[in-house]
């Protein structure tokens, strides 16, 4: 049996630090308010001039360079992202042109905060399917330039960032993606979405004074149903595979709020150890929080062959998806 298996990892954060003291100066909020509820001390941003693309490609590159593959041995580029370059034509394209990965077709996956599970799974099936050999799967994001830095409701949460990994074809049927698991349910619009700039609402003036071009979230819903649907998928993953918690060696979860991570952890019944945890240093960076806290745990030396990782998303959508992996 064909499997998808990752072969390298790699992220890129930009240098430009905002630290909730930074925020303090810029909306009603407080250093403590933020820790408290948020687990988040700092996030990146990305530089003027810098763009989604760029940082996809950075991070795409430091997984070749890991994986010990040229650009044009890839045969798909699927990158998820709510914070493209454009609107259209998808980032995905603009990365392929970067790296010279002239024999790859390259797509978008919208998929907010699970952009990158989606990704994911649709690049594995891609490869299973005996369809091709080598994959790109990237999570890059840009929020900074569609977060409201006059709302405090929202703006202290998000950062940017990008990361990536490769994926190959392995023979050795008990490793790589063991399985994915994908949900929406877009009856949730309404608690989190972007009203401008699409078909529905373009950029008038109107549209632009009312501040629609930015982000908008009713936090404390989207938090039950976060917890909720986090948990039901990464125990779907795990049923599905006739595995327990006890199996899991590393959970990287989307990294959204501390307090979603802890809550879900606790109802898998998963240890503090077992829980990979970096949403302090770069608030959630939506599609790319998965694949980089990936790329910090692997060169951290955290993912050893044979383990059991879990990936578990959520996000706007809303959608929510979990892959089993035995690294
Ligand atoms: N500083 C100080 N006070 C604040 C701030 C702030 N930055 N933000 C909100 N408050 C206030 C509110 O106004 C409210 O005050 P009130 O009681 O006087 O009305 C109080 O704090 C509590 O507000 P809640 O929204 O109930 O706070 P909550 O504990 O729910 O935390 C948070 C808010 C952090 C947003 C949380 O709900 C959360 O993390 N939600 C989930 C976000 C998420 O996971 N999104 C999904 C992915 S994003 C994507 O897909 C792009």
């Amino acid at each position: 049996m064909i499997r998808a298996r990752i072969t390298g990892t790699g992220s890129y954060m930009p240098e430009n630090i905002r630290t909730n003291f930074d925020i303090e100066k810029m909306v009603d909020t407080t250093n403590d308010w933020i820790v408290a509820r948020t687990g988040i001390n700092e996030r990146r941003i990305a530089a003027e001039g810098e763009y989604t693309s760029d940082m996809a490609t950075r991070a795409a590159e430091r997984a070749l360079e890991m994986a010990g593959i040229s650009a044009s041995e890839i045969d798909l580029i699927v990158l998820g992202t709510i914070t493209g370059d454009y609107p259209w034509p998808a980032t995905a394209c603009i990365v392929q042109n970067n790296l010279a990965a002239n024999n790859a077709h390259a797509y978008d996956i919208s998929a907010a905060c699970s952009g990158f599970v989606y990704a994911l799974g649709c690049a594995s099936d891609f490869l299973q399917a005996g369809r091709g050999k080598k994959a790109l799967v990237i999570g890059a994001e840009t929020l900074s330039r569609i977060v409201d830095w006059t709302d405090r409701n929202t703006c202290v949460l998000f950062g940017d960032g990008a990361g990536a990994v490769v994926l190959e074809t392995t023979e050795e049927s008990d490793f790589g993606i063991l399985s994915s698991h994908m949900h929406s349910d877009g009856s949730y619009l309404d608690l989190l979405y972007q009203p401008g700039f699409g078909t529905r609402m373009t950029p008038s003036a109107e549209n632009i004074d009312n501040r629609s071009a930015y982000l908008k979230m009713q936090g404390n819903e989207v938090f039950k149903v976060a917890v909720r649907s986090l948990t039901d998928v990464s125990l779907e993953a795990l049923e599905a595979n006739g595995m327990s918690a006890s199996d899991v060696s590393l959970f990287i979860p989307h990294q959204a709020n501390k307090r979603i991570l802890e809550a879900t952890a606790k109802r898998i019944k998963l240890d503090d150890d077992q829980v990979y945890i970096n949403v302090h240093k770069y608030g959630n960076t939506s599609g790319a929080t998965i694949p980089v806290a990936m790329d910090e745990a692997n060169r951290a030396g955290m993912l050893k062959s044979g383990d059991i990782v879990l990936l578990s998303a959520f996000g706007g959508g809303f959608t929510w998806g979990s892959t089993l992996i035995r690294w």
